[in-house]
């Protein structure tokens, strides 16, 4: 089966652009191949100096996974840091990783646009992400695209490496999800954190409501009947709907006598629903977090495995030690 690697930020609370978006792939491709996922917390520190946001946003990103349907049975799910081999390994390829390719990248250079102080890790980001690339021979890289030139800049490293020492690494290639796929926000852009126009998946079913009640409608009088076409309310049912149930909701707009304030109440049902069964199990995960933590280490012995046997290699032809 194909190894397909992938890390996802331990970024604080998860929207429907996220699920729709990455992690319902993941869990398609859990089944369908070799998945490694895992938390890239030593990734996170080059920009959260807050050692308790940065622990806890580690262990709600692995209980959100989790909830939302990794299944640690089919995919290794672990946390970057429990595999210590990524750092000796960041610091062999570091020498096999021309300045100029990291003075071309462009998430570095945005960050630092953005106002983020310029340091190191920022700048030596990459280089750690092909070690969790180049560690596990991951054939495949899911990303989005803003990371398409890190798995790019990963190819480069290992070609360089393997020039050297021989067919040593595998050399990924990176997998942009479809963006088919683009969830719209509360405003009908794209939904993102950074737009501040996102429906958060684990709410309040009070706050769900609230938050659903934002979304940007016209002002077609209540009677009147309505676009679902450019409706920013239909096109999130639509997540939810198969084609019975978008029929019928086109109906409803289609004949008056509704206000977008039903289709409103209408949606946040359908998105309650949907994550039932993830909210109840992130409500077990949060109430039991030694389960959790029992999952990343099973998950961490398994890649570590892994990593020991490819570090063994690794050392033997760079010459670390005898
Ligand atoms: P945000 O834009 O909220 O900061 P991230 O950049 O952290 O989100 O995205 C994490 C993952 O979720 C990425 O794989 C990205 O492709 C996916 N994603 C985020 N927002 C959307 C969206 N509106 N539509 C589709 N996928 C999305
Ligand atoms: N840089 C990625 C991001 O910001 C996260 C990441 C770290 C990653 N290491 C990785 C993704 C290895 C894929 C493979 O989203």
């Amino acid at each position: 089966m194909t190894r397909v690697l992938t890390g996802i930020q331990p970024s604080g609370a998860l929207h429907l652009g996220n699920y729709f978006g990455a992690i319902k792939q993941m869990k398609d491709l859990q089944d369908s191949s070799d998945l490694f996922i895992f938390i890239p917390n030593y990734h996170a520190l080059t920009s959260l100096k807050d050692g308790k946001a940065l622990r806890e946003n580690t262990l709600d990103a692995a209980i959100n996974f989790l909830s939302l349907g990794i299944d640690p049975n089919k995919a290794t799910v672990y946390a970057q840091s429990d595999v210590k081999e990524v750092l000796e390994l960041y610091w062999i390829l570091s020498g096999y990783t021309p300045m100029g390719l990291l003075e071309r990248a462009h998430s570095y250079k945005d960050k630092v646009a953005k106002g983020i102080a310029a340091n190191h890790s920022l700048f030596s980001y990459p280089v750690l992400m092909a070690a969790d690339i180049l560690l596990y021979d991951a054939e495949v890289i899911p990303v989005g695209k803003d990371q398409i030139q890190h798995v790019e800049i990963t190819r480069d490293i290992a070609i360089k490496f393997n020039n050297d020492h021989g067919d040593i690494f595998t050399i990924p290639e990176y997998k942009v999800a479809q963006e088919l796929q683009t969830i719209p926000g509360l405003d009908g852009a794209k939904m993102s954190k950074s737009y501040g126009n996102t429906i958060d998946i684990f709410q309040t079913e009070k706050q769900l409501k609230k938050t659903v009640g934002k979304i940007e409608t016209d002002s077609t009088p209540l009677e009147d009947p309505k676009e679902w076409k450019d409706c920013n309310v239909y096109a999130l049912a639509k997540l939810f709907l198969d084609n019975d149930g978008l029929l019928d909701l086109q109906k409803r707009y289609e004949k008056g006598g509704e206000g977008h304030g039903h289709f409103k109440m209408y949606l946040k049902e359908l998105i309650w629903e949907y994550f039932k069964e993830a909210r109840e199990k992130r409500e077990h995960y949060l109430n039991n977090t030694q389960e959790v933590y029992d999952i990343l280490d099973a998950g961490a012995a398994k890649a570590s495995t892994i990593a020991k046997k490819k570090m063994e290699i690794i050392r033997d032809a760079v010459g670390i030690y005898r």
